[in-house]
C-alpha cells in the first residue's frame, strides 16, 4: 500500500506536462507534502520527511526517460538511455549532462559516481587533478558535490531558493544560485530550455568561457573554473599548463581549456573548425561545443564569428554526468580509428 502512494506520488511528477517555462509551476501538492502524510501513510519517497517539504529528493525528481516535452529535466534513466555515437543524433534521448546509467550500471569510469546511484569509484578515490582538498563520494548538490551553495552540506538546502525563481530568458550572471548557469554557484552561461535535448548548432546551451593570458588565471564564472574546484591542475596552477612556464608558449603538459583557439590559427588546423570549408565559415559543433566570452541572450551559432568566442573547455571532451564512455567522454575516442568516432578532429583538422 505504502508502495502504490509512493508510486502515486512520483507517477505525479513523471506526468508533469513538460514544456519548459521559465521556472517550476504547476500545482504545489505536485512536488510538495506538508506532513508527509496521507490516510496515515508517507506521501515522500521515505517515512522521513525530505527537506523543503518536498515528495522526492533531487534523484526521484530527476530520474525517467526524456521525451522532448518533459520540462523535468532526466539525468538519470533506469533503462538504458538512447547515447547513439556522440549523443547528438536524432534519436538520442539524453541530455546536455549525459547520464547516470553507464556509471551505475556499467563501470566506474562512465561518469561521476553520485551516492545513491552508484556505490563509490574503485579506481578513482579523489578526483583526479586535485589539490587534495575534496575527499568522500560525490553528491549532486551542496559541499560533497557540484550543485547549489558548496559551502551548505544538506543538498535541498544547497540549492534553496532556486527553482522557484530561474530565469531561462535572460543571461545567467552567477549572482545568486538561481541565477547561475544549472544551479553552479557563481557559474556563468545560457541555458538552452530544453537541455540540449536533440542539440543544433541554432539550439543550444550557451557556456562561458574566458581567453586566459596565464597558467595559474582562474577566471570567475567559467564552466571549466567550475571542474577546477575539485579537478584544479587540469585548468590552473603554476607549471601545471606549459613546459615553458609561460601561458600558450611552447608546448602543452595538459590540454588547454579557457584558452581561444584563434591563438592558435596560424595554423590552418583550427581554422576550419567543424569541417568548414573556408575560415570565417566555422558553424558551432555540438558534438565537441566551444566556451564564448560573449554575453548576450543569442545563441552563439558561429565560431569565429567575435572575439573569443572558440574556447576550449572541460565540456569540449566530456559529459558532466557521464556517457556510456570511459573517462566520461562524449565519444568513443578509445575505439577510432576500427570503431568510435574522432571528434578530437572537430578542431584538430589536420589529425584524422
Ligand atoms: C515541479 C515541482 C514543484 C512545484 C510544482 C512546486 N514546488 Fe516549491 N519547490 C520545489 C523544489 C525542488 C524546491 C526546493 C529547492 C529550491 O528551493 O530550489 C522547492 C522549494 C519551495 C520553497 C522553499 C524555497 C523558496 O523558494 O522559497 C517554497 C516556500 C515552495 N517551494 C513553495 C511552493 C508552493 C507554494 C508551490 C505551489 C504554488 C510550489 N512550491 C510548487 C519544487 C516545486
Ligand atoms: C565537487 C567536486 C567535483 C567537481 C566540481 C567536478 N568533479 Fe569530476 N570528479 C570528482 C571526483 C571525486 C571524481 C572521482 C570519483 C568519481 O568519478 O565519482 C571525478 C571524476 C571525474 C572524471 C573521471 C570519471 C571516470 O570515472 O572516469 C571526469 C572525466 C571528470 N571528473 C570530469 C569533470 C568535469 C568535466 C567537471 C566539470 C563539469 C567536473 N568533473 C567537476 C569530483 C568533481
Ligand atoms: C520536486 C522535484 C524536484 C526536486 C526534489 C529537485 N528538482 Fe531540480 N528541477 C525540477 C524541475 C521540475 C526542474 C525544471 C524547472 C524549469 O523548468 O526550469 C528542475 C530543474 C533543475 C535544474 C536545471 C536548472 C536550469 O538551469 O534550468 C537543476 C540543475 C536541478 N534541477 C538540480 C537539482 C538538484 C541538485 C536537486 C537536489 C538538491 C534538485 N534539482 C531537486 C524538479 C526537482
Ligand atoms: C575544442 C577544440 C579542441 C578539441 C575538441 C581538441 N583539441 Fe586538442 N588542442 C586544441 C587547441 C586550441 C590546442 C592548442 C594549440 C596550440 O596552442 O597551438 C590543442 C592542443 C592539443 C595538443 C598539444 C599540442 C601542443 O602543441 O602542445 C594535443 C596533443 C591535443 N590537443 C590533442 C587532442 C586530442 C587527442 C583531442 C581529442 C581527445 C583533442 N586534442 C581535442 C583544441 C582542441
Ligand atoms: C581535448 C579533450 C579534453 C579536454 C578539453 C579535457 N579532457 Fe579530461 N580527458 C580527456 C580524455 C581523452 C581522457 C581519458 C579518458 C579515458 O579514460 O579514456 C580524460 C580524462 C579525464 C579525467 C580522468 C583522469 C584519470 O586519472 O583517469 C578527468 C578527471 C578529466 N579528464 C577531467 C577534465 C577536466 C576537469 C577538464 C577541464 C579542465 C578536462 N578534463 C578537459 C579529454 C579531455
Amino acid at each position: 500500500m505504502i508502495n502504490i502512494v509512493r508510486l502515486f506520488a512520483v507517477t505525479f511528477i513523471i506526468l508533469l506536462p513538460l514544456y519548459s517555462l521559465a521556472r517550476v509551476t504547476g500545482p504545489c501538492v505536485n512536488c510538495h507534502t506538508m506532513h508527509n502524510s496521507q490516510n496515515n501513510l508517507w506521501v515522500a519517497d521515505s517515512a522521513t520527511p525530505n527537506p523543503a517539504l518536498l515528495v522526492a529528493d533531487c534523484i526521484g525528481c530527476h530520474t525517467g526517460q526524456n521525451t522532448g516535452v518533459n520540462t523535468m529535466p532526466y539525468v538519470f534513466s533506469t533503462t538504458p538511455p538512447q547515447y547513439g555515437t556522440t549523443g547528438t543524433e536524432a534519436d538520442t534521448n539524453t541530455l546536455a549532462g549525459g547520464n547516470f546509467y553507464w556509471v551505475s550500471n556499467v563501470d566506474d569510469r562512465r561518469g561521476h559516481n553520485i551516492y545513491g546511484l552508484a556505490g563509490p569509484d574503485q579506481i578513482l578515490t579523489l578526483p583526479p587533478g586535485g589539490d587534495g582538498t575534496f575527499s568522500g563520494q560525490l553528491r549532486c548538490a551542496g559541499t560533497m558535490g557540484c550543485h547549489g551553495d558548496r559551502t551548505v552540506s544538506e543538498q535541498i538546502s544547497a540549492v534553496k531558493g532556486s527553482h522557484h525563481y530561474k530565469d531561462h530568458t535572460t543571461w545567467q550572471p552567477g549572482t545568486t544560485i538561481a541565477a547561475s548557469y544549472r544551479f553552479l554557484d557563481g557559474i556563468q552561461g545560457l541555458g538552452d530550455t530544453s537541455y540540449e535535448y536533440h542539440p543544433t548548432d541554432l539550439k543550444h546551451n550557451k557556456y562561458y568561457g574566458f581567453d586566459r593570458t596565464a597558467e595559474s588565471e582562474t577566471p570567475d564564472g567559467t564552466i571549466s573554473s567550475q571542474c577546477a574546484q575539485c579537478h584544479k591542475n587540469y585548468h590552473n596552477g603554476a607549471s601545471s599548463l606549459t613546459s615553458s612556464g609561460t601561458f600558450a608558449t611552447g608546448v602543452w603538459l595538459r590540454h588547454p581549456t579557457d584558452y581561444d583557439m584563434s591563438n592558435a590559427i596560424s595554423s590552418d588546423e583550427y581554422q576550419l573548425y567543424n569541417n568548414s570549408s573556408t575560415y570565417g565559415n566555422n558553424i558551432y559543433s555540438v558534438i565537441s561545443p566551444v566556451a564564448t566570452a560573449e554575453t548576450s541572450t543569442t545563441v552563439n551559432t558561429q565560431v569565429f564569428a567575435q572575439a573569443n568566442d572558440a574556447v576550449v573547455m572541460c565540456l569540449s571532451c566530456h559529459r558532466a554526468h557521464g556517457s556510456p564512455y570511459a573517462g566520461s567522454m562524449r565519444w568513443n575516442y578509445k575505439a577510432w580509428p576500427a570503431g568510435g568516432y574522432n571528434g578530437c578532429a572537430i578542431c584538430h583538422t589536420a589529425k584524422n
